[in-house]
């Protein structure tokens, strides 16, 4: 601001070297008293976080809007290195997905950080567009609990310049489509509330400064973010407003509603649709239906909301075999699946392997569960997911995000005894509704 009034000043300087003093006097009393305005107008965004967004911005924000398209957008999990039976990048469908997020890169002293390996993975998947020439390709940025990178990289601007630089040269290295941020979660782990309430500003700042400067640069790439999809979160951790302004969709992480934990031991669905009759207060708002309404109340653009859906299911195991409905006792995860997570194809063989297994399905949630003997599991089909994808389609929703392909199943081996075997039998499904 000085240095466009400075300069402005010394052009001046010759246009008016005739005028008589009280003329002159006036002129540089008024720039300097316009300079000071704009110097306090402009004071705030320099320093403070927790301005409002300047207009001048909202203009440049034309983020391909014409094409508004149904996304698709697919998480990958770079595979260790070390396992084998893995999902490859040369193994995934190049026409499944329009957007693939390979995850996740970390926050190292403030910069993105890759290894090698990832690096390498990223070239291998950038290959499919030799396929589909429209597949996007993002870097997905992860960050949870207390060291997440994230919290010390937004506290202050030469931070987030630090990050912001970093990202823009990995995507520029490796042609890359755009990043994804997946910051699990902003101002949550804070206990002081004005701090929380800085952090959320900061995660506001963050994304306004890298959208300038994707405009700044002259480039297409996208911006998008993982958002939680429990309201006690998103009271805390989001300015929607500002997200509604400076991503190109947000992937809502409507899953994990239910799971396993010490403090939750009863069975529950990771992914229900809509509300139960039974359920009431908090545990009605533990569904993708009551999320959705939520971001739209909040003002997040229909066009911008990413509906999760995940491949994956949870496994439990049950108190009592004979106790065995939504809501019944659990001592701890099932044996199907790790930790709990349980893959689709794994359900499928848990299925085919086993002739007594009882199969629920869920009227309210448009879910199944499935149980036998102590295992309990809440996993999702071809089916639930097309549900979930009319849904996306009746409320004009942006699309699909699903967690994960690694958890799809990739290699057919639900349907291998069918004539019509598919691999990723879940994206395909959701594919099939939402392009039509
Ligand atoms: C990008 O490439 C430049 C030079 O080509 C290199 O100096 C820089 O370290 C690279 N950055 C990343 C993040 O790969
Ligand atoms: C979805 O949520 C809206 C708003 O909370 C509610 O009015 C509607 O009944 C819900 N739909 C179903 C099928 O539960
Ligand atoms: C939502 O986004 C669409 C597409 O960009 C736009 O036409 C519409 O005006 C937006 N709605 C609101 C309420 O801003
Ligand atoms: C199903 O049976 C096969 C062959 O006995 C076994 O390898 C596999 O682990 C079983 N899977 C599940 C989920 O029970
Ligand atoms: C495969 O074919 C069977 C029988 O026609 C059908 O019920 C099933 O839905 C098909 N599966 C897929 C994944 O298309």
């Amino acid at each position: 601001m000085n240095l466009m009034c400075s300069k402005y000043t010394v052009q001046k300087l010759h246009e008016t070297k005739e005028d008589n003093f009280i003329q002159s006097c006036t002129y540089y009393v008024c720039i300097f008293i316009i300079c000071v305005l704009l110097f306090i107008i402009v004071l705030p965004y320099i320093h403070e976080p927790n301005i409002k967004i300047i207009s001048v911005g909202d203009e440049n924000i034309h983020m391909q809007e014409a094409e508004l398209s149904k996304v698709i957008s697919c998480y990958y999990n770079t595979p260790s290195e070390e396992a084998d039976h893995q999902l490859l990048p040369d193994g995934i469908n190049p026409l499944l997905c329009t957007h693939i997020n390979v995850a996740f890169a970390k926050i190292i002293n403030k910069q993105i950080y890759l290894t090698d390996f990832q690096i390498k993975t990223i070239n291998e998947v950038l290959q499919l567009k030799k396929t589909n020439s429209k597949l996007k390709v993002l870097v997905s940025v992860g960050g949870s609990g207390n060291n997440d990178g994230f919290s010390d990289m937004v506290v202050n601007h030469a931070a987030r310049k630090t990050f912001i630089r970093s990202v823009k040269y990995l995507l520029r290295n490796h042609s890359l489509d755009g990043i994804d941020l997946d910051w699990e979660f902003p101002a949550v782990h804070l206990q002081e509330a004005e701090q929380g309430k800085r952090e959320r500003q900061h995660f506001s700042q963050l994304l306004r400064e890298i959208r300038m400067e994707f405009i700044r640069e002259r480039r297409n790439y996208l911006l998008t973010v993982a958002l939680a999809a429990q309201q006690i979160i998103v009271d805390v951790s989001y300015d929607i407003d500002q997200i509604n302004m400076y991503v190109d969709f947000a992937n809502v992480m409507t899953y994990d509603f239910h799971y396993y934990t010490k403090f939750t031991p009863f069975t529950g669905l990771n992914s229900p649709l809509f509300a139960r009759n039974s359920e009431h207060l908090y545990l009605a708002t533990l569904n993708v239906n009551y999320t959705v309404q939520m971001f739209l109340t909040k003002g997040l653009n229909e066009s911008k909301i990413v509906i999760g859906i995940p491949s994956y299911g949870h496994s439990f195991t049950l108190v009592n075999k004979d106790n065995a409905g939504i809501g019944s006792p659990a001592l701890g995860y099932g044996n199907v699946g790790s930790i709990g997570f349980v893959n689709y194809p794994d359900i499928c063989c848990f299925i085919k392997n086993n002739s007594d297994v009882i199969i629920v399905e869920e009227k309210n949630t448009k879910v199944p569960y499935l149980h036998k003997g102590t295992e309990w599991i809440s996993y999702e089909t071809p089916e639930s997911v097309a549900t979930k994808a009319e849904y996306i389609r009746q409320l004009k929703l942006r699309g699909a995000m699903i967690y994960s392909l690694n958890a799809d199943d990739y290699r057919g081996r639900c349907g291998e005894s069918l004539y019509n075997a598919t691999n990723f039998p879940l994206v395909s499904s959701i594919k099939n509704i939402l392009d039509t």
